[in-house]
């Protein structure tokens, strides 16, 4: 994923405080990386080591709802099934969900995330214990008539937060939707969020309905409207985008506009196919991202390059559409660039970051060798990573997680969703 695309065989990367100091092949280590000064070797043999996969849209605490009212239409699901729910969770419910759904995305090789949703302090936690890195929002509604207060807590979340956990921690506003939020809201946050130089995260145009929606009561697209309250003068992640026009794709590129593309859950929730060719041929930044374990359901980054590379291929008759690369792209580069980060992460490069996935190759699926990046997309599961290092400190080993305890955990949200679903509290 660097500039040239480089794939090197008999490969070595050498990480020092976090940092890579060295990729290149095995013969060209210069000598001043001696074995001795070496803390420790990760023998990574028959593996191939990829840049740590950046999931650019997801709801980590939506895990407690997996599998939760599945097979139901897209409002129904949600009125009348995740919100109730999403009412009673406390912030302890949210801290282990979080949790459970960070350890899921190392365990498929995602280091990075971009999440929003409420109580996100418990989030921000369980990231700093898990060692993970993440893009944080707050998501926020007018729901109140007086949203004020409410917009102070969230720009103090975002100063809290803002680069702590040692870097690993960034954040951005989120304000939920076009038809959650008012225009005046949207105005609002946009200002803040230019004021204190921080983006903003919001999901757009996800359905037909919603574009309908919003053309009856405001007689533009979500797209116009949004770029009329300022929401896009700054740097923006649209998520979703599948119902756009010829406009709304001019002015998203115009805007400088990223949009994160979730296969899997506009499949899923029967939302549509988002027009990713097009936004890509103009130049559009797209990352791939899952959406909530509610609406997926999981967070396999692997699954979801698969179907990237597949919806766009079916549902335009062409086979050529989405080769794999352009999906691995997606899910490392260009995900690390829709949060503004791609000067850190996104690619094993001299001076970025160490956030590294190490799949294993020494399976049935993954032989004979004859094209990695095809492997990596078509035929590679996130259960083949076997090792996963953030900010240069392993934490999954031969698939064992090193920071938390799995087991508690998974416990513990078993435990919690079962009250929760039925409809009681825990705490
Ligand atoms: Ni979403």
């Amino acid at each position: 994923m660097d500039a040239k695309d480089r794939i090197v065989n008999d490969g070595v990367i050498v990480v020092n405080g976090g940092k890579i100091e060295f990729v290149g092949t095995f013969d060209d280590v210069p000598g001043s990386f001696g074995t001795e000064t070496y803390r420790s070797i990760i023998s990574a043999s028959g593996c191939v080591a990829i840049p740590g996969l950046v999931n650019t849209h997801t709801h980590s605490p939506m895990c407690l709802m997996r599998g939760y009212a599945d097979d139901l239409p897209l409002q129904e699901w949600l009125e009348q099934k995740i919100f109730p729910v999403e009412a009673r969770l406390s912030p302890e419910d949210t801290y282990w969900a979080a949790m459970l759904s960070c350890i899921e995305m190392i365990k498929s090789g995602t280091t990075t995330f971009a999440d929003m949703y409420f109580s996100m302090d418990d989030v921000a936690r369980a990231v700093e214990e898990v060692r993970m890195r993440a893009c944080l929002s707050v998501g926020i509604t007018s729901d109140e008539t007086d949203y004020e207060p409410k917009l102070r807590d969230v720009a103090s979340f975002c100063e809290r937060w803002h680069n702590q956990a040692g870097g690993r921690i960034t954040t951005m506003f989120g304000p939920h939707a076009p038809y959650t939020c008012s225009p005046e809201l949207l105005k609002d946050v946009s200002t803040l969020a230019h004021e204190m130089e921080l983006g903003i995260h919001i999901h757009v145009s996800e359905t037909y309905k919603e574009v309908e929606d919003i053309r009856a009561k405001y007689g533009v697209s979500p797209v116009e409207l949004l770029n009329s309250c300022g929401v896009f003068d700054g740097r923006t992640l649209a998520a979703h985008c599948v119902a756009l026009s010829e406009e709304d794709i001019a002015i998203l590129a115009e805007k400088k506009v990223a949009v994160s593309h979730n296969p899997g859950s506009n499949m899923k929730l029967a939302s549509g196919v988002a027009p990713l060719g097009k936004l890509i041929a103009s130049g559009v930044t797209v990352g791939l991202g899952t959406d909530g374990s509610s609406s997926n359901n999981n967070l396999d980054m692997f699954e979801e390059m698969r179907l990237a590379s597949l919806l766009h291929k079916v549902s335009n008759f062409d086979a050529v559409a989405v080769p794999a690369y352009t999906s691995l792209k997606m899910a490392t580069i260009e995900g690390a660039k829709c949060l503004g980060l791609d000067y850190n992460i996104g690619s094993i490069e001299t001076g970025k970051r160490a956030d590294i996935a190490i799949v294993d190759f020494n399976q049935p699926h993954l032989v004979p060798r004859t094209d990695i990046l095809s492997h990596l997309v078509y035929s590679a599961g996130g259960a083949d990573v076997i090792t996963v290092v953030v900010d240069g400190k392993v934490v999954m080993e031969n698939r064992k997680i090193m920071t938390v305890d799995e087991e508690e955990v998974m416990e513990e949200v078993n435990f919690r969703a079962k009250k929760l679903l039925s409809g009681s509290n825990v705490d």
